[in-house]
């Protein structure tokens, strides 16, 4: 497995690559892996001939009053999880190799990011698309593999490829959970025991919608029922919990045939979000 911060070296390798003939994928992440991470760096192993990651702590997707300098940096166990999942190339740059400080240039989606997490955490997704879109200008890939577990980004991101003709396939890999039903997540580790504990209601809300859901329970319904057991937590401050259209995020109508319940909540410090899709009755 290589490793090079050098955006031209990189984008050299991978074009060296397919001119021999490789269906290139591309793994983008902000490191500090979990197995959710290697999930899909272990699916583009599955589909391509060679496999980049890309582990890079976008500065411009976090709020003023979020956590980048204590986002965790743990690039030797990274690295040593990219080579298990079969990577063959990591890119690692910094952010002087990724933004010029003089730069007038973004990437912005409308409409969809808007909403939710959009709403919330204003510029994030303009963060986002923006070095998303730097990533796949400079490894220019086939496939680009994605999280569920971020359900609204994934969405953003295939309306960005959509909308600017980019011709590389979008892949979302399903989330993968800790033995109790915890999403894995790079901010699990900040949660005390407590909380780590309390934390659990949020899935056993994403279960009981299923349930529901599958009882002919009206969407509207389903999605109260989630606040008030997710509200009954002490120390669990919920955000939002909705049930909408899989794809444009809008409340799911009544007679929807499918939908997917998303969620935030915070617990001390620490803001998760998860999310299931849903089959109605
Ligand atoms: P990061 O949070 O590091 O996540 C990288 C990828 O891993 C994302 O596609 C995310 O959805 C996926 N992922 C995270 N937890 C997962 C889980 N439990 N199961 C399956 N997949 C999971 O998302 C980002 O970084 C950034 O916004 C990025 C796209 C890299 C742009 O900076």
């Amino acid at each position: 497995m290589e490793v090079n911060s050098s955006p031209n070296a990189v984008r050299a390798l991978i074009q060296q690559a397919r001119r021999e003939g490789a269906i290139a994928g591309v793994v983008p992440t902000m490191g500090a892996l979990h197995a959710g991470h290697a999930s899909l760096i272990e699916a583009a192993r599955k589909d391509c001939d060679y496999v980049v990651s890309t582990i890079f702590v976008n500065p411009t997707q976090f709020g003023p009053n979020e956590d980048i300098d204590r986002y965790p940096r743990t690039l030797d166990d990274d690295l040593q999880k990219c080579e298990a999942a079969g990577a063959d190339l990591v890119f690692t740059p910094d952010t002087s190799q990724m933004y010029l400080p003089d730069a007038e240039s973004d990437v912005r989606v409308t409409g969809l990011t808007q909403k939710l997490e959009g709403e919330r955490r204003p510029g994030h997704f303009d963060g986002v698309t923006t070095v998303v879109a730097k990533l796949f200008n400079i490894t220019v890939p086939d496939k680009a593999y994605f999280g569920q577990k971020d359900y609204q980004q994934q969405l953003v991101i295939r309306r960005m490829v959509m909308d600017l003709d980019w011709g590389i396939e979008i892949v979302t890999c399903p989330i993968i959970r800790e033995a109790d039903g915890l999403a894995m997540s790079s901010r699990n580790r900040y949660l005390s025991a407590e909380d780590r504990q309390r934390s659990l209601v949020l899935h056993r809300s994403l279960m009981l919608a299923e349930q529901l859901a599958a009882a002919g329970i009206r969407t509207a319904e389903i999605a109260a029922r989630m606040s008030r057991l997710i509200e009954a937590e002490d120390g669990v401050e919920l955000d939002y919990a909705v049930v909408v259209d899989r794809s444009t995020l809008v409340p799911a109508a009544d007679d929807a045939e499918t939908g997917v319940a998303l969620l935030a909540a915070k617990l001390g410090k620490t803001r998760l979000i998860d999310n299931q899709e849903l089959r109605f009755r």
